[in-house]
């Protein structure tokens, strides 16, 4: 009960705190509780199917809760855990994940030249980019761009998000960037990018 109060002190404090723009992870890791029972204590998820947080950008894990709690990106699991939070939480969660080690990957050998030759020199043919001029060459993103790090990400997961930008079903990438790549990528093609990704470091 005293803990539940001061973390609630705390929260105010934050709120009218006049520094708005900076996350604090250790108030973060106060309400991480219900996170956890999906992305895991230290930010690697349960299930392939639901995205490591360990290290991803601030600014993409913040820019991901602002749409999840705003209707711009839906999900069942996903959308009702973000409904409740301020801005204020969000900067703090976004934080504290962002503080954590990031998770390394290894990927299976099955696909990974023809997922290495799509991520690094893209496909001219169907004018699919390159994923490093965006996600570098390590998949670690671009934190002042919110480019997220896809690198040591679950494989399903990232599967699953390329499909949903194929699909058009995920559309809150800034000017259609995904959306115009994904469009053109077939099954084959995104497992094995997925693959690839997930092994980076
Ligand atoms: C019941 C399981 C569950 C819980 C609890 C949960 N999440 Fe999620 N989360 C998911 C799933 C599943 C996705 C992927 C949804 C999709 O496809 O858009 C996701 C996606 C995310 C993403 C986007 C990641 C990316 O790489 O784009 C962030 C950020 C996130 N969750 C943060 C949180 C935070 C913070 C909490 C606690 C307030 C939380 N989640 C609670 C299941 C959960
Ligand atoms: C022009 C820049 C750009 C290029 C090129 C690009 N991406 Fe992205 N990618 C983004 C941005 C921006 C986002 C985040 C979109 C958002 O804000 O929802 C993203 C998100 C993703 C995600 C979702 C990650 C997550 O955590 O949910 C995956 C997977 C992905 N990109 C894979 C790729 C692959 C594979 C390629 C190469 C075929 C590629 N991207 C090329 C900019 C790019």
């Amino acid at each position: 009960m005293i803990k539940r109060t001061l973390a609630a002190a705390m929260l105010c404090f934050c709120v009218a705190s006049p520094s708005m723009a900076a996350g604090d992870a250790a108030a973060g890791k106060e309400i991480s509780a219900t996170c956890s029972g999906c992305h895991g204590a230290d930010g690697k998820a349960i299930l392939p199917e639901y995205p490591n947080l360990a290290g991803q950008h601030a600014s993409y894990i913040a820019k991901q809760l602002t749409a999840y709690r705003d209707g711009e990106r839906e999900n069942q699991l996903m959308s009702p855990m973000a409904a409740a939070l301020t801005d204020q939480n969000i900067l703090d969660l976004a934080a504290y994940y962002a503080s954590m080690t990031p998770i390394k990957g290894v990927a299976s050998e099955e696909n990974l030249t023809l997922g290495q030759n799509i991520y690094r020199g893209g496909i001219t043919s169907a004018k699919i980019a390159s994923c490093t001029g965006c996600h570098g060459p390590s998949g670690k993103g671009n934190p002042a761009a919110a480019y997220p790090s896809l690198s040591g990400q679950n494989a399903a997961y990232l599967a699953d998000q390329l499909k949903l930008f194929r699909a058009g079903l995920r559309n809150n990438d800034p000017n259609e960037m995904m959306r115009a790549l994904a469009h053109r990528l077939s099954d084959a093609e995104i497992d094995a990018l997925a693959n690839y990704a997930s092994g980076l470091h």
